[in-house]
């Protein structure tokens, strides 16, 4: 994929999937806005990449707004957004706390909106529009024990893909989602009651069909793939990134 000319926003860009995505997209000639809340993080992959970094919470809109405007004000255009900022809550709904649910909506629904409609707002001013790429999960579409919060968020992420690529299906703006399955990140380590062991990791790719757990990666060319404009019929779309778990 050739990105020239490119410019995207990439939240979560300073870890995992966001981090890989920002890589493959400096890697083929694209300008990486990273939209992080680790600053730290955020910092060494724009050394590393060439990407500029704005730090802050997506769930602050005042934040989401000022990054579209920034980016716009710096380099003329947004082309990509890439919504790939995201937290869990590994707890069933009865160990769910209010300040738990109200943090993960926030963040992955809210964020999410918020930065679409930010993004939305210019790309509908570009002749050339543009394109979003939120990251789903195959938790939007299967139940999960364990993950009520999570579950719920990311079927909303699903559905308001779906919806705002309605919205703009004749905008020459394109909406979809990447729906990855287990991926090897911080997070599929994080918040676990269990100490995180090979055995642990062992297990968690016993349960994927093709037996392993997904590099950052292969993940990231595949929602560079729907946001770029090979991908021009696309919109509306939830793409299963997942070895196979879906197919059951
Ligand atoms: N790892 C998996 O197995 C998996 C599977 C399916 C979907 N996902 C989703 O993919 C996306 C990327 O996940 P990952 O595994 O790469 O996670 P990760 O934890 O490695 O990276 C997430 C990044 O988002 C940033 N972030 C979190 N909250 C933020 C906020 N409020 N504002 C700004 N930045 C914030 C973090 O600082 C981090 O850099 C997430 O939306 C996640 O839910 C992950």
């Amino acid at each position: 994929m050739d990105f020239s000319g490119k410019v995207a926003v990439i939240t979560g860009g300073a870890s995992g999937m966001g981090a890989a995505t920002v890589r493959q997209f400096t890697a083929a000639n694209g300008q990486a806005i990273i939209v992080d809340r680790n600053a730290e993080l955020a910092a060494q992959v724009a050394a590393e990449t060439g990407a500029i970094a704005m730090i802050g919470d997506v769930s602050d809109s005042t934040f989401c707004d000022q990054v579209i405007e920034s980016a716009v004000a710096k380099f003329g255009q947004l082309n990509i957004l890439i919504n790939a900022a995201g937290i869990i809550v590994r707890s069933n709904g009865v160990g769910t706390s209010d300040e738990q649910w109200h943090r993960i909506m926030n963040v992955n629904v809210s964020g999410t909106f918020f930065m679409c409609r930010g993004a939305i707002q210019h790309m509908l001013k570009q002749d050339d529009g543009g394109s979003i790429v939120n990251f789903g999960s195959i938790w939007g579409d299967l139940g999960a024990a364990g993950v009520a919060a999570y579950c719920a968020s990311k079927g909303a992420v699903h559905n308001l893909t779906r919806a705002l690529a309605l919205d703009h299906a004749q905008d020459n703006i394109r909406i979809n989602a990447v729906c990855p399955g287990e991926v090897n990140t911080p997070m599929i380590q994080s918040e676990r009651s269990e100490a995180v062991t090979p055995e642990l990791m062992a297990r968690l790719a016993s349960t994927v069909p093709m037996g392993r757990l997904a590099d950052p990666a292969e993940i990231a060319k595949v929602a560079l793939f729907i946001a770029s404009d090979e991908a021009s019929y696309m919109t509306g779309s939830l793409v299963n990134v997942d070895a196979g778990f879906t197919a059951r």
